[in-house]
């Protein structure tokens, strides 16, 4: 199996990790190595006398294998010889991840089973050690948050632009970066955002070639920007930017499983064979094969459908845009508020509903629209609601959310007539590195009592994850009042042993 997809050049030991540009003359993008060779293998059906225990669900409580089926449940297989390894890819693993470089236009790509939270993780500690200095954006993902934690790196932050009309973070600006990194010399590595979770984009061209003009490393977190590599009116993906290193979420835009994802790698000053040291040392040795087979097949769709697909669902995602910026009360941002070089450019697929006019918060119309009319949201924050369009939406689907977003403004409006006002906090000071809070000693005391001490837990609402304060920081007035609006609110604030968040705990003081 996979000769016919891609063969090796003679001479070459199949041990060696190829660029994808070495190889893509022999590459067919139509071609899907590793899940074809996994459904081969299960049809076979060869006696297994190994892991899982299930056995193809024969092992399995009846009522959950009938409803996962037959199929599915055939190709939950590991690592057996035939299936290759993903700690060690020389067959089917290795095709599969060359053509996934080929279609992310990366020197090479590896696959996670582990989220792009665990290939951010990787990422950054590939690059970044024990002292050593890295600019992260303050609205950083938590899993950067962990790798900044295990790899004992400094991070230096920078600021997001904060859009004051949605409360929400965008990029950073190049010029952020261009003083960070004046400030900052000895820096290794500088990380961005791109797109954010509501799709607006950095100028990360320009970023670019300001870091590399220092030798800096530059890694972005493209959990929400699969897709934008796949048409040229989406912004530019990390790759296309020449970025080194990029985490990216296939299962998020792109048609593969939940917790598949890629790491993009452009080789230069990193070296592709270290990163995958770095990711195989914090993967699971029970790789899903699963997970493993939608990747491949989500990178096939991409390569040769993704266009097209992409195409009707930014046609549908502008139109619903249009439609819901005609009801009173409601606004979608369009391409009207990129201005700077942290909203550079536009990833229509998100739809950020602010609903704070019609005197509702983001979270009663997420629970309005669920318990009234079964629709879900991606997320939702005190003022607005974030709904991700995709290649698999339908024209009626999205008819669906307009209508129920224009009911729920209309009666609101008829009956309210008082706006919330938007606030944004005020950004923390950080004493003392994520790290050092983090294992100091630490003692628990009431929320408010925080104030002005030195927290050791991450607090944040999820989804998005963005921390509202990171180990280290110093906790202010304004901090505590923003959770405690969060709470009340009912947003799912986590993070301290304490899930009602009452206590958290902060370092002790000599
Ligand atoms: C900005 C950002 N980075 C990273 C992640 C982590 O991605 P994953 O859920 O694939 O681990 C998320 C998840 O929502 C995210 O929003």
């Amino acid at each position: 199996m996979g000769e016919d997809v891609y063969r090796f050049k003679r001479g070459d030991s199949s041990h060696r990790l190829h660029r994808s540009e070495d190889v893509n003359f022999l590459l067919d993008q139509s071609q899907t190595p590793l899940f074809s060779a996994l459904r081969e293998h299960a049809m076979r059906r060869p006696l297994q006398f190994h892991i899982p225990g299930h056995k193809t669900g024969l092992a399995m409580d009846p009522e959950f294998r009938e409803f996962m089926g037959e199929r599915a449940l055939s190709i939950d297989l590991i690592n057996i010889g035939p299936l290759d390894d993903l700690h060690h890819p020389t067959g089917i693993i290795d095709q599969a991840q060359k053509l996934a470089a080929q279609a992310f236009g990366a020197d090479y790509t590896f696959f996670s089973v582990q989220g792009t939270s665990g290939a951010i993780m990787a990422m950054i500690m590939s690059v970044v050690g024990p002292g050593d200095e890295i600019l992260v954006p303050r609205n950083i993902h938590t899993s950067v948050l962990s790798a900044i934690i295990l790899s004992g790196a400094r991070p230096f932050f920078l600021q997001p632009e904060v859009d004051l009309r949605l409360g929400i973070a965008h990029g950073v600006r190049v010029e952020s970066v261009a003083e960070g990194l004046k400030r900052h010399p000895n820096v290794k590595a500088v990380l961005l955002i791109n797109p954010t979770y509501f799709g607006v984009a950095t100028d990360l061209r320009s970023i670019v070639k300001l870091a590399h003009d220092r030798g800096v490393v530059v890694l972005v977190d493209e959990a929400h920007g699969v897709h934008t590599h796949f048409h040229e009116q989406l912004p530019p993906s990390a790759m296309q930017a020449g970025c080194d290193l990029a985490a990216t979420s296939v299962h998020k835009l792109g048609g593969s499983l939940t917790q598949s994802s890629v790491l993009n790698v452009k080789e230069g000053l990193v070296r592709a064979r270290h990163v995958h040291s770095i990711l195989s040392l914090l993967t699971t040795t029970s790789t899903s094969y699963i997970l493993l087979a939608s990747l491949d097949a989500a990178r096939r769709q991409l390569a040769t459908r993704g266009h097209e697909l992409l195409d009707r669902a930014i046609a549908m995602a502008q139109s619903a845009r249009r439609r819901l910026n005609e009801i009173p009360g409601i606004y979608c941002f369009g391409e009207e508020i990129l201005a700077s070089s942290a909203t550079f450019a536009l990833d229509p697929l998100k739809l950020t509903i602010r609903v704070a006019e019609i005197g509702l918060s983001g979270y009663e119309v997420e629970v309005i629209l669920r318990e009234k009319y079964n629709i879900e949201v991606e997320l939702s924050d005190l003022y607005n609601v974030l709904c991700v369009i995709s290649f698999g939406d339908t024209e009626e689907n999205i008819a669906a959310l307009i209508s129920a977003i224009a009911e729920i403004a209309n009666r609101e409006l008829l009956q309210h007539h008082h706006k919330i006002q938007i606030v944004v906090p005020s950004t923390p000071v950080l004493a003392m590195s994520p790290r050092e809070a983090f294992y100091a000693e630490t003692e628990v005391v009431q929320l408010r009592d925080a104030i002005g001490r030195i927290i050791a837990d991450v607090i944040k609402v999820y989804p998005p994850g963005i921390p509202i304060l990171l180990p280290g920081e110093i906790v202010t007035a304004d901090n505590v009042e923003f959770i405690e609006e969060n709470l009340r609110a009912g947003l799912p604030v986590q993070g301290p042993d304490d899930p009602t968040i009452e206590t958290v705990r902060v370092v002790k003081e000599r």
